[in-house]
């Protein structure tokens, strides 16, 4: 199929991988209120079309979290995305390097930290989630410094997972083991390619740093219960300074929605912020990424870098979240879809696709750099703000 834009990579994926993988990465929690409105009011910012101003010879290159990229542009942690094509996180961290810009690898991703740090040059950015089993978490921070990795991103937003009712329809968490098994099976008889290219017709599987946790040959069941079980909603910000202690690198905190809380985060040294509602995989009803960005960079933008995610399917869209305050965006569903849609080739597509969009959106609002990005391009319906 023609792959025109993120989307048409979304309908690819749907395509390729079996229901449950799918419905893991297109859903959200509850009534999936906020995942809608994260690219609902997205859509809603206003940019202000200039003409006449000679901004040829657009550049997208810059600066993110101290590293020099190629656009403002990084993957976001996503658990489990390996999944979706074979040692998935590899391709997908290949992909980021070849298009220059960062990869961040999950606590649950499906490939371990060395096997993603032996693909490819350039170090990954982790992600941390505080777990119960705290030996395993500073294992994790270990590991992932023995990897070279310069930036830690610490998810806070997750004391307690928001419930997904797709994946307790699909097979992926709802039902008895047995029923679950039954769904699972009957999902990926129906997508062969997919079973193919991931091997999972060649014997047992490891789930990443979880398989560390519950033992070599964990399948996804197993994974499930552990990470179900392994939240902490104890944690608090002097835990988070603790972790810092233990990090030597940048450490940025993901999954901030409220001024107060990035004021903290400031407070307390924190190099940045990932302005964040999980891609409404949590708190569903709350701000949409977009909307808690502004007051957010307002408050804390001079101090340390402030990052946004979710809902960002389209180059347009970075303008869009860089002229609301964001420093760089974070893609999360946009890379999975490219991966699951045609692995490393398409987790490349995404992005040179979201870079030619970004070009011409900054070319039709008459910016040819990012310094040159700000909320002056922003228009309200009755006028420039
Ligand atoms: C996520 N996200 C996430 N975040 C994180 O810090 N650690 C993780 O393991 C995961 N896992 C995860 C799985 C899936 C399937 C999705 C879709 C998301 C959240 C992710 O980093 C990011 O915040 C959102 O995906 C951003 O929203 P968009 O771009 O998907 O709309």
């Amino acid at each position: 199929m023609i792959l025109a834009d993120v989307m048409d990579y979304r309908e690819a994926a749907r395509r390729r991988i079996p229901q449950f993988l799918f419905d893991y990465i297109d859903g959200g929690a509850f009534a999936e209120t906020t995942l809608r409105d994260n690219i609902a009011r997205l859509q809603d910012v206003r940019l202000r079309q200039r003409v006449l101003t000679g901004a040829d010879g657009v550049s997208l290159a810059g600066t993110l979290l101290g590293r020099t990229v190629k656009m403002p542009v990084a993957l976001a942690p996503v658990g489990m995305a390996g999944l979706n094509a074979r040692r998935g996180e590899v391709q997908a961290a290949r992909a980021a390097e070849a298009q220059g810009v960062p990869f961040c690898l999950s606590t649950v991703g499906a490939c371990s930290i060395e096997e993603v740090r032996a693909g490819v040059q350039t170090p990954p950015w982790f992600q941390l989630y505080v777990t119960r089993d705290r030996g395993f978490m500073r294992d994790m921070v270990a590991r992932a410094h023995a990897a070279g990795s310069e930036t830690l991103f610490l998810t806070v937003d997750m004391p307690s997972p928001g419930p997904r009712y797709r994946d307790k329809r699909s097979g992926l968490s709802g039902g008895t083991p047995l029923q679950r098994q039954l769904m699972r099976i009957a999902q990926v008889v129906t997508r062969p390619a997919w079973a193919f290219d991931v091997g999972l017709l060649g014997g047992p599987h490891t789930i990443g740093h979880v398989s560390t946790a519950v033992g070599a040959g964990a399948g996804i069941d197993d994974y499930w219960s552990w990470m179900a079980s392994n939240f902490d909603a104890s944690v608090t910000w002097d835990d988070a300074e603790e972790i810092r202690a233990l990090w030597p690198g940048q450490m940025v905190i993901k999954g901030i929605l409220d001024p107060e809380d990035a004021r903290e985060a400031a407070k307390r040294g924190f190099d940045g912020v990932v302005v964040s509602n999980h891609g409404g995989r949590q708190l569903d009803g709350t701000l949409a990424a977009i909307d808690a960005l502004g007051p957010i960079a307002e408050a804390v933008g001079d101090r340390m870098a402030v990052l946004m995610d979710g809902g960002i399917r389209s180059g347009l869209d970075v303008l869009r979240a860089m002229a609301s305050g964001a420093d760089g965006v974070l893609l999360g569903r946009a890379w999975v879809y490219g991966l699951a849609a045609d692995g490393q080739r398409g987790v490349e597509g995404v992005l040179s696709l979201i870079a030619a969009e970004m070009r011409v959106a900054m070319t039709l609002v008459g910016v040819n750099r990012l310094d040159q990005i700000g909320p002056h391009l922003l228009v309200t319906q009755t006028g420039s703000k």
